[in-house]
């Protein structure tokens, strides 16, 4: 096996771990640098812990709190200037990326006298303030990156730098700051997170360790899914989240992220769509690119999230995101143009040309309403449908694991029933195994109208797929291939309500 890994940051997590922990702070100098934004870093009690770890330690320090989203050179010239009037010899950022790799950033101007105008030269001494982080949010995991990625004006869209001293020394992740951030902070952050640990296993520097973090990471993520829809995170969530996030950032400080987020850039830059929100929109129409000359590496992206295809990833994000921001050809055409530059879209293991770019935008912006197709699909209504007539309690008949990819009779289409853990305790069936069901419907008028036109193409391999998102289910009708599915919603009550009535024949009761 030939491997390469660093992540050379201190990570301590814990409710109250920036004052329990104060002691890791004082080996980076006498004096720090608060860089944070101007409302979230007090909102969520960090600034006031951070003063108070500072002061047990006998540090000083001064505070620069006027990072905006998305950061330019603007604020690194401000905030390095206001490190050297005040002394300060390292960095303490605390809040979401923007003021997290501004501090980074001011920790580089500062310490290497770097001019704005070289700013993104690439070439940086091993004078930079040492640096230590707070994250606010569970998306970037710059925690445990070196990299910090400011707005290039000059390029017209963002730019990462990376130096080794960008690594944090330190990172202090306690998910109670959290607490204050809206459900849609918490979601765009948490689609930047799923990004990186995708793109992870996407780029072509992966490996077994990045691998086997990013898994981790997208199973917690996976898991999450139904509470941040709903906006029901418990503490615990948020908890596991931030855990994910810097997860993440580990994966991607050996991976570097792909041309995922270089499609993303422009996006933000021009029409000043959140990062994660802008990964979030082209994310679905990206995978199914990469899914048809790597179709193992998105099997890699969808088991840890339970997901058996793409489609489910389709309506989960768009029951995040909403609708996307509508876009002109002209717009897609410029992105486009912009993307194609940037550095990470070499790193992706399948490379777009610049015309796929442009294709995976268009899908993901087309509107065309048609309710076949991945990227049409994701446009299509969230439509909830009356499970009776897609399932007809009189023939449900399940059988058990072993027989699950049994060929079936030209009347039964096999339905795979994914339950969470906590309806499997409270819905009970002859045969259930890890939480599955396996079972078959028989043929009705209904789901002959589904399975027409293209989708009846592929009608030996026809299935239909039921995933719990606790307030309802996800139905997937799918005829084998994969970019020829349906996909609906059933409220959870009404699956509830159809097994307690159905009449579940044996496993080796074949007449219906
Ligand atoms: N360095 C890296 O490796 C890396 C990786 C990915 C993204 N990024 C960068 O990070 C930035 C995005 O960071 P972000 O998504 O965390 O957003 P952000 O830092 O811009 O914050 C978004 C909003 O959330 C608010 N907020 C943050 N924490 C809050 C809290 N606890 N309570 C209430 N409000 C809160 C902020 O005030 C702000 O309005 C982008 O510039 C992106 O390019 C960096
Ligand atoms: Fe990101």
């Amino acid at each position: 096996m030939q491997m390469k890994y660093q992540m050379p940051t201190r990570v301590v997590m814990g409710t109250g771990c920036l004052v329990k922990n104060a002691e890791e702070l004082a080996p980076l100098g006498d004096k720090a640098l608060i860089v944070t934004g101007s409302s979230s870093a007090r909102a969520s009690g960090a600034l006031d812990d951070a003063i108070a770890a500072l002061t047990k330690n006998g540090q000083g320090f001064a505070v620069y709190d006027k990072i905006p989203a998305n950061p330019g050179t603007g604020c690194l010239a401000e905030g390095a200037s206001v490190a050297r009037m005040n002394g300060c010899d390292f960095v303490l950022a605390i809040g979401g990326g923007s003021p997290m790799d501004a501090g980074k950033a001011i920790a580089l101007v500062a310490g290497e006298n770097v001019p704005i105008p070289e700013l993104f030269c690439g070439k940086y001494g091993d004078s930079i303030l040492p640096i230590a982080c707070v994250p606010t949010t569970a998306g970037t995991g710059s925690e445990a990156t070196q990299y910090a990625i400011i707005t290039n004006d000059a390029a017209e869209t963002k730019t990462g730098i990376a130096a080794p001293g960008l690594f944090p020394r330190v990172a202090f992740l306690d998910a109670t700051y959290m607490k204050t951030a809206s459900r849609n902070t918490m979601v765009n952050t948490v689609i930047d997170s799923l990004s990186h640990s995708i793109e992870g296993i996407i780029s072509n520097r992966a490996g077994p360790l990045t691998d086997a973090l990013a898994h981790e990471a997208l199973s917690i993520i996976g898991a999450a899914f139904p509470a941040l829809t709903a906006n029901t995170l418990s503490d615990g969530d948020r908890d596991r989240l931030l855990y994910a996030s810097t997860l993440g950032g580990m994966v991607i400080a050996n991976t570097g992220t792909t041309a995922l987020h270089a499609m993303g850039y422009p996006l933000t830059y021009s029409r000043d769509i959140d990062h994660g929100r802008a990964n979030g929109l082209i994310l679905a129409d990206f995978l199914a690119f990469v899914q048809k000359t790597r179709p193992d590496l998105v099997q890699k992206v969808l088991e840890p999230m339970k997901m058996n295809s793409l489609a489910s990833l389709c309506f989960t994000l768009a029951r995040l995101l909403g609708k996307p921001d509508a876009m002109t050809d002209a717009e897609l055409e410029k992105y486009s143009a912009k993307a194609i530059t940037a550095k990470n879209i070499a790193n992706s293991a399948v490379v777009p040309t610049e015309r796929d770019v442009l294709a995976i935008y268009r899908d993901s912006f087309s509107r065309s309403g048609q309710t076949t197709g991945l990227a049409n699909s994701r446009h299509a209504t969230i439509e909830f449908i009356a499970c009776e007539d897609y399932l007809p309690a009189k023939h449900f008949r399940t059988v058990p694991p072993r027989l699950k990819d049994v060929p079936f009779g030209k009347t039964e289409i096999p339905v795979m029933i994914e339950l969470s853990p906590k309806l499997a305790s409270e819905m009970s069936f002859p045969v259930t195994w890890d939480g599955k069901v396996f079972g078959y419907v028989h043929d009705n008028e209904r789901l002959a109208s589904i399975f027409t036109g293209d989708m009846a193409k592929g009608y030996d391999s026809r299935r239909i797929y039921l995933n719990d998102w606790g307030d309802a289910f996800l139905l997937t009708f799918e005829n084998g291939t994969r970019d020829r599915e349906i996909t609906r919603f059933v409220h959870t009550r009404e699956i509830q309500s159809l097994f307690a009535r159905c009449n579940i024949l044996p496993e080796n009761v074949y007449e219906m």
